[in-house]
């Protein structure tokens, strides 16, 4: 994953590459902001990717994503140079790759980079070995020596007992195996993967992407994949850029995208997306902004709820660890104690900041009640209930506030109705009825949760 303080493994700085001639015309009229289509009618060149920046960081599974004709392949040869740039630059490590002379460049590629190809560009008449071996081989790398090496990126891909087959005989997700164990040989720090999927059914397809992740965790390569399909940039992207006509036009991680699409094309892309995968609790929970103290008196208990609008209360110490849920008809039952009795909380289910939606969902379901968010120090930061998740769920069509902004605190229930199964205890009907440091006890750190 990208960290703000790590150098970018590679840096993508306003590169633009046309086909053709003219390219200077062109790249003003694009610049101007004139489309693909009417650039190329008028000037006769095919835009490939125009003025795309990006930073890709070390260890991570980058997914450049788009339509058929988008860039996406163009851009990917961009960062080795396969292809020249028009205009702007790329740094591999800091260094300007578009600077590079032949011979350096030539250096560069057999040292930092590994490529594998939709086709898987095998020699069908060697055995696995020899293929896996070739790029070594060509190099000049000793016999001993490359075979070792081959041997062992095989077993990184799981082929070993397969090395002495010949290519040809080899089924699709096999030869594919292959092309990455090649692409492996060499050691290089980046892989360049384009489409190396796209080929093989569907099942073989997933299996490959699970492979590739569990190898990729043991590696730790800066990986880029090019692929046009969702549903596979979402399983294995750390982050996703997706390009049109040649223009970047949304980049982040897959939860980025499809809580918030850049525009009706992302839209488009993303509808398909199962979001219960993608979404997590923290993004779609109402953040706890009113919860009972286990010292309040039960009126204190009432007060919170009425202004709240709900008809149940967690209730969390001052470390804001959770201590449970109670409910309007038990504090009603208590009105005049001076303390709540703790043996009416009832407990809460919880689940962390980061558990998928769907798996939230199904706890819902499994405990009939609302889930209580925690971090990472067992702070409660928010609560999800039935009403929260159809609210996440009805933001499909892309055109709404990304959930975490706006808590759907009307499509709540009614505190008359209040049971833990449907009520939601923690939203905050009116953002300014919780300005009271005195009356609120979430804590001293419920500022966070404020936001
Ligand atoms: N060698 C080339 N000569 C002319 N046009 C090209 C060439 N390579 C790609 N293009 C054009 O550049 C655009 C982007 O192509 P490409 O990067 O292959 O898209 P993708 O990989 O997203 O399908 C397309 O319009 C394509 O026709
Ligand atoms: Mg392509």
């Amino acid at each position: 994953m990208s960290t703000p303080d790590l150098e970018p493994k590679i840096r993508i700085k306003n590169v633009s590459r046309i086909f053709g001639r003219s390219a200077r015309r062109a790249l003003r009229q694009l610049d101007a902001g004139v489309g693909k289509k009417e650039v190329q009618e008028e000037t006769g060149v095919v835009v490939g990717v125009h003025d795309v920046s990006l930073d890709i960081y070390p260890g991570e599974i980058f997914v450049i994503m788009g339509l058929s004709g988008s860039g996406k392949s163009t851009l990917l040869r961009l960062i080795n140079r396969l292809l020249e740039p028009s205009a702007g630059r790329i740094e591999v490590d800091g260094v300007d790759v578009t600077a590079m002379g032949r011979r350096q460049l030539r250096q560069l590629r057999r040292a930092k980079f590994g490529m594998v190809f939709q086709s898987f560009a095998l020699l069908p008449h060697r055995t696995v070995l020899g293929n896996v071996a070739f790029g070594l081989e060509i190099q000049g790398v000793g016999r001993a020596e490359r075979e070792a090496r081959a041997l062992q990126v095989i077993e990184t891909v799981g082929l070993s007992g397969y090395e002495h087959r010949h290519a040809s005989e080899l089924s699709g997700g096999m030869q594919q195996r292959v092309g990455l164990a090649r692409a492996l040989a060499a050691d290089p720090e980046i892989l360049l993967m384009d489409e190396a999927f796209s080929a093989l059914d569907p099942l073989i397809r997933s299996q490959l992407q699970d492979d590739l992740l569990e190898i990729q965790s043991r590696i730790g390569k800066t990986i880029v994949f090019v692929s046009h399909d969702l549903d596979e940039a979402i399983k294995i992207g750390s982050r996703i850029a997706i390009l049109r006509d040649g223009r970047l036009i949304q980049v982040g991680t897959a939860q980025d995208i499809l809580a918030n699409p850049a525009d009706a094309y992302v839209s488009a892309f993303v509808e398909g997306a199962d979001r219960t995968r993608v979404l997590s609790a923290e993004q779609i929970m109402q953040p706890l902004r009113v919860a009972a103290k286990p010292g309040d008196s039960a009126r204190v208990v009432l007060r919170k709820m009425e202004r709240s609008g709900f008809g149940g209360l967690l209730v969390v110490d001052n470390a804001r660890h959770l201590l449970g849920f109670v409910r309007l008809a038990d504090v009603t039952a208590q009105r005049d104690r001076a303390q709540l009795d703790a043996s009416t909380f009832q407990p809460l289910p919880t689940v962390t900041a980061e558990t998928t939606l769907s798996d939230v969902i199904q706890r819902i379901h499994a405990e009939g009640s609302p889930v209580a968010v925690v971090d990472a120090r067992q702070r409660v930061v928010g609560v999800v209930d039935k009403s929260t998740v159809l609210a996440a769920l009805a933001q499909g069509d892309g055109n709404s506030a990304p959930a975490t902004e706006a808590p759907p605190a009307e499509a709540a229930p009614p505190a008359a109705e209040a049971s833990p199964a449907d009520a939601s205890p923690a939203a905050e009907a009116s953002p300014t009825a919780d300005a009271s440091p005195a009356t609120d006890a979430a804590g001293p750190s419920a500022a966070a949760a404020r936001t």
